[in-house]
């Protein structure tokens, strides 16, 4: 779908239902040219092409159809082809030219085609039955559209076909046994349809079949024997399905089979994993548009054990039997059929995990492919030591052995895989000590040996591993220090955990350097000395553990740096001296546990302090005051003036610093302004500051006077952000502005703001919403205050369009309006994916984030969750935002793989555009009432797209 934005924002207007219905209303008979010739065949099939032109509503953005004129002969046709001598059509190829419509019948005329293909478009309907009267036809594919229906029976009639593929379409019903009548079938493709129903034992008669495909459907029963029939067989997909029953005995008379998945969830474990997975993925799965990661949900379960002769399929590349929960289930010798592999010398990817296999790790395992690439065998029961000889497995990238019962060293030879990305060993029984020569692996990402048995140091070596970016050694019996080498890795991103083990000695100085780190837990440890300064410029540090230690000193003053900080345990420390006053000023904090350390003097009161739940200090006996819930002793006279003091500096600085900052507003805004009026122009008051370099700063104070001191009556709107005041920015020129005051309380307001103002950095376009400045201050009570300030758009959001409440009982818009705020939104989207200088997705386009300026002109803004992708250049500019963050959109419009951990991307605005026009044209929100169990809007359209489309248009 992203291609679509990204030619020409026009075309995607040609989904509309709106369009659909006029055309089938005015459009039709358009093309009904001349009379037709008396009845030879060739003019059969001019007719028939007619007819098939006719039932296409839109698309065409070559223009391809355009030549489906008069003055040509059809043969001269674009994607057209001719036999030779006869003049009869023979081929008929229109992939990807976004066709909309429905199939015409009239293409069963065209008795002569060999080759068909009209994949990846917009057809809708179903597949007209009619086919089943080209009896020469070789190729049929209709991947990638939006097929409904059954597939029909009378296809079999095509007994020539060589390439069967409906992929990805919206297909019901079974998989009709005729179809396994075609004994020159060699290619096979139902994946990702809702198919139900079994595979028909007759599926052995495709004796020419070489791929058969139809993962992500609902296939039930068992896989049956007789599969095994189809010697030539290659490539078998039935990953996530229903299906049950045992692994049939006969696969392994297969061949020639190179790729075999019948795992529950082909893509979704393997998702998770970062980097190679999905490369590896990428180049195995690339060539078909199928295999693209979009939908999860269907679960195998197999069950019983794996053929032992599986070995005999010497040319297997992919083996994929994960998520089946029960396979190898009491099976004493469940991981025998791992030595037969030994004979799969071309295997890449073996892939067990998250079933029920017993036993001994077999030492043959050493023995597999040298070009396995993935060993995934984490989730089983398998006990045993991991094999010394791994080593040979030198092309490895993942290995997951996690939670299962393994014991023993971690053998010295991992160290030698350089190439492994993720080594993922946690919840075993290892013992002994991490290898030292794991800092050969320097491409290691993700590192966790959590959950074991292991003792002595962490290796210094470690400091080798570049592009580490989680480590997780919790839960062991570590001691020794924490080598400053591994605290100077900042590619430390996801995650540093070595809580619960028996590390010794000061936490190094050198932890400043851990800039991108989110998570840093220490806990339970015998670490001892001061917390380093340096923990302060630790400004990505959201979570932070350090208690159960021995950690003494008083609290740094430099942790008021940690601006994004929601958690911190200090607890069971012994810290002395003050609570720092800042931590009330912290305003992402959200729990603060202090107890059992020996603090004194006033507990403050303001932020985290206020909350006396979120907070913990007990065990403390010499602190005092603090919100009255505490209970503590009120403070002595002397701690109340020093505070009083500090309170009155403030008082004068804030002042000063409020008039700096409103002279400089003051010039913009007459600079400003003094453009704008010579310019003479209404909609280009180019006003906006250079953000590029650094967000100029506004102060707290004007914006208090340009609001009424944010009164009520100036409020436009609030969320869980924030709020939305509207306000006049300088009352000689009238300039009027809508303010967003962000709640920092909210977790991630910071990192929010910060992607607000980088991403409208540069960016100009028609339909964004202008920014004048990003406000980053303290207000008078010298807590922090963050705000944005954009064009304001009096005509409110298309949400309080869409969904007019009892009080705004204002007029609904039209279908025009709609039509052209749509236009609006999608050249908005499309310029940032493929027109800005880098590539932004928004994540989070939803009807209230969709604003309207005095003459309707639509505009987008709200790009708190926006995330830059690339720049020009195609490198990442900024590292710390990690595609897998989590990414928090909104309910209704956020694209199900996001949830599932996907990675953000163009596709998932593409996702939400589409809800969003759903919504537009419907009149119903996607979260709406009517939609439950599992029914969602997108069900709702489908059901009645083309011809009922009027039963669900908004009124
Ligand atoms: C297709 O052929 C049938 C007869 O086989 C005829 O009735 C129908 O009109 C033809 N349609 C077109 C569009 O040529
Ligand atoms: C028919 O299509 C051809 C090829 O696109 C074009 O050159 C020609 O001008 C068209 N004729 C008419 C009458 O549109
Ligand atoms: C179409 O058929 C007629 C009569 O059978 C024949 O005269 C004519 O040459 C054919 N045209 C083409 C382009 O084959
Ligand atoms: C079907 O057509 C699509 C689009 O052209 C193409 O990507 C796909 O590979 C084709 N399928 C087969 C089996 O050739």
């Amino acid at each position: 779908m992203a291609n679509q934005l990204s030619h020409c924002c026009k075309s995607i207007l040609l989904l509309l239902p709106y369009l659909f219905l006029c055309t089938t209303v005015y459009g039709s008979g358009a093309d009904v040219i001349g009379a037709a010739p008396a009845l030879g065949s060739n003019a059969t099939d001019r007719l028939a092409l007619l007819a098939f032109k006719d039932q296409i509503i839109s698309g065409d953005p070559h223009g391809d159809l355009s030549s489906w004129n008069e003055t040509l002969h059809f043969c001269s046709w674009q994607g057209v082809t001719c036999a030779g001598r006869i003049g009869r059509v023979r081929t008929l190829e229109l992939p990807s030219q976004r066709l909309v419509g429905s199939l015409s019948p009239s293409l069963g005329n065209l008795t002569f085609l060999r080759e068909l293909n009209l994949g990846d478009n917009l057809f809708t309907g179903t597949i007209p039955p009619e086919l089943g009267k080209l009896s020469r036809l070789r190729t049929l594919n209709l991947t990638t559209n939006s097929l409904g229906g059954e597939i029909p029976a009378n296809l079999s009639n095509c007994k020539q076909l060589r390439v069967l593929d409906l992929g990805t379409n919206a297909l019901v019903g079974r998989i009709p046994s005729e179809i396994t009548n075609l004994s020159k079938l060699k290619l096979l493709y139902l994946l990702v349809n809702n198919l139900t129903g079994v595979i028909p034992p007759s599926v052995g008669n495709l004796s020419s079949l070489t791929v058969l495909a139809s993962g992500r459907n609902a296939l039930r029963g068992r896989i049956p024997e007789e599969i095994g029939l189809i010697s030539g067989l290659q490539f078998l997909q039935i990953a996530e399905n229903q299906l049950s029953g045992a692994i049939p005995k006969s696969l392994t008379n297969l061949s020639s089979l190179y790729f075999l998945a019948i795992a529950t969830n082909q893509l979704e474990g393997l998702l998770a994993d970062l980097g190679a997975a999905l490369l590896q993925l990428e180049t195995l799965y690339g060539t078909h548009p199928s295999l693209a990661p979009e939908r999860f949900g269907s679960y195998n379960h197999f069950i019983g054990s794996v053929p032992a002769g599986i070995g005999r399929l010497g040319g297997l590349l992919w083996l994929n039997l994960e998520g089946n929960n029960q396979l190898g289930a009491g099976e004493e010798d469940g991981l025998g059929f791992i030595v037969s592999l030994v004979n799969c010398t071309r295997l890449e990817m073996f892939d067990i995990g998250s079933n029920s296999f017993e036993g001994e790790m077999p030492a043959s395992l050493a023995n597999l492919s040298s070009r396995l690439s993935m060993l995934i065998m984490g989730d089983n029961l398998i006990r045993g030591s991991i094999p010394e000889g791994i080593e040979n497995l030198a092309s490895l990238s993942v290995l997951r052995l996690e939670s299962n019962l393994l014991s023993g060293r971690i053998p010295a030879s991992v160290g030698w895989l350089q190439g492994m990305q993720t080594l993922s060993l946690f919840g075993n029984r290892l013992s002994g000590q991490i290898p030292s020569n794991i800092g050969n692996i320097t491409r290691l990402n993700v590192l966790r040996i959590d959950s074991n048995d292991l003792e002595g140091g962490i290796p210094s070596s470690l400091g080798a591993c570049r592009s580490l970016q989680y480590m997780d050694a919790a839960q062991n019996m570590l001691n020794g220090t924490i080598p400053g080498q591994l605290l100077r890795l900042s590619s430390l991103s996801q995650g540093l955990r070595l809580s619960h083990n028996a590390l010794v000695g000061p936490l190094p100085a050198e932890v400043g350097n851990l800039k991108n780190l989110w998570q840093l837990d220490l806990s339970e440890n015998r670490l001892s000395g001061e917390v380093p300064a340096s923990l302060g410029d630790c400004q990505s540090l959201e979570y932070l553990d350090m208690s159960g230690n021995s950690f003494s000193g008083s609290i740094p003053s430099s942790l008021n740096k940690l601006k994004g900080i929601g958690y911190i345990d200090l607890s069971r420390n012994k810290l002395a001296g003050r609570i720092p006053e800042y931590l009330g000023q912290l305003q992402a904090l959200q729990h603060l546990n202090l107890s059992y350390n020996d603090l004194d003097g006033e507990v403050p009161q303001s932020g985290v302090f206020r909350n006396a739940s979120a907070i913990s200090i007990a065990g403390n006996i010499k602190l005092c005051g603090g919100v009255p819930r505490l209970r503590l002793p009120s403070c002595l006279n002397h701690t109340s003036a020093r505070t009083k003091n500090r309170n009155h500096v403030l008082r004068i600085l804030v002042p000063v610093l409020c008039v700096v900052s409103a002279l400089i507003v003051l010039s913009c805004a007459s600079f400003a302004a003094f453009l704008w009026i010579k310019k003479g122009s209404r909609r280009e008051p180019h006003c906006v500051p250079p953000l590029g370099t650094q967000p100029m700063l506004i102060s707290h104070s004007e914006l208090f006077r340009a609001t009424d001191g944010f009164s009520s009556e100036n409020l436009i709107g609030a969320g869980s952000y924030g709020s939305v005041y509207m306000g006049v920015l300088d009352q000689n020129i009238g300039n009027t502005v809508a303010i967003k005051v962000l709640n920092l309380e909210r977790t991630g307001a910071y990192k929010s703001f910060a992607a607000e103002c980088e991403a409208l950095r540069n960016i100009r376009h028609r339909n964004l919403v202008k920014i004048f400045t990003c406000c980053s201050s303290v207000d008078p009570s010298g807590n922090d205050f963050r705000a944005l300030v954009f064009e304001f758009m009096p005509n409110g959001s298309l949400e309080q369009w869409l969904h007019p409440g009892e009080r705004h009982a204002s007029r609904r818009l039209t279908i025009a309006e709609r039509l052209s705020i749509a236009t609006d939104v999608a050249c908005a989207i499309d310029y940032l994916h493929h027109h800005s200088h880098a590539s932004i997705v928004h994540c989070d386009l939803k009807p209230s984030n969709v604003l309207l300026d005095d003459d309707m002109t639509a505009h987008v803004g709200d790009f708190g969750l926006a995330r830059i992708l690339s720049d020009e250049m195609g490198a990442s500019t900024a590292p710390e935002q990690s595609k897998t963050v989590r990414v928090r959109g909104t309910i209704g419009y956020v694209p199900p793989e996001y949830g599932m951990g996907g990675d953000v991307s163009t596709e998932g605005d593409v996702y939400s555009y589409g809800i969003l026009l759903l919504e537009m044209f419907t009149g119903l929100r996607p979260t709406d009432g009517t939609f439950k169990d599992g029914s969602t809007l997108r069900e709702h359209a489908k059901v009645v797209f083309p011809e009922r489309v009027m039963e669900i248009l908004d009124p």
